[in-house]
């Protein structure tokens, strides 16, 4: 599995690849989380190389040397085949390489799978970082019950 993982490429989104981007944001049932003004230009993806098609997307959005990782999906068909602890892991690679300091994901969903990947589960408290606060501000807002109940956040320190 190593040596096909490592054939996987991650490249940023096209205005093309927006549809397919999206069934998979359905399947993954990622669009729950969707603000409204999603769009391909703050999403990556990861294309099957035999089949080409997009088995891995997510968006990042930024702001000086700080990066929030959302709506992270992988097909439903290649779940639990380390697609998407590879995906994850490249990904902070990535924003080092970009300058990102600090690289943060946030989830009530699946807190095992983050934890078995680069990034390091970190308390409310211990964030200084406005821009990631706004974005868990937005999401306090949107899902009360999960932010006050669910919520755990990881970050990626470069
Ligand atoms: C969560 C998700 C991204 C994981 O991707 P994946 O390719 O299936 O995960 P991997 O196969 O790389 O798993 C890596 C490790 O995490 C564990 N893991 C994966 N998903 C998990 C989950 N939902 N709960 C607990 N552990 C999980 C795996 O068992 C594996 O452990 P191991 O390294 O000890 O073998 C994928 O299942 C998905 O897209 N789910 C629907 C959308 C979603 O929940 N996105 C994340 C929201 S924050």
């Amino acid at each position: 599995m190593q040596t096909v993982l490592e054939k996987l490429k991650i490249k940023k989104a096209s205005s093309h690849d927006w549809s397919e981007i999206l069934d998979l944001m359905k399947e993954t049932g990622r669009t729950v989380f969707f603000a409204g003004s999603e769009s391909y230009e703050k999403f990556y993806l990861v294309r099957d190389p035999d089949t080409n098609k997009i088995l891995c997307s997510f968006a990042i959005e930024s702001e000086d040397e700080i990066a929030v990782l959302k709506f992270f999906g992988v097909r439903k068909s290649l779940q639990k085949n380390g697609v998407g602890k590879y995906v994850a892991n490249k990904t902070c690679e990535l924003m080092k390489k970009n300058g990102i300091k600090r690289f943060y994901a946030s989830t009530w969903e699946a807190p095992e799978f983050w934890r078995k990947t680069l990034f390091k589960e970190i308390k409310i408290s211990e964030i200084k970082d406005k821009y990631f606060l706004n974005y868990l501000k937005q999401l306090e807002k949107s899902f009360p019950y999960e932010y006050s109940n669910l919520l755990v956040n990881f970050c990626f320190s470069a």
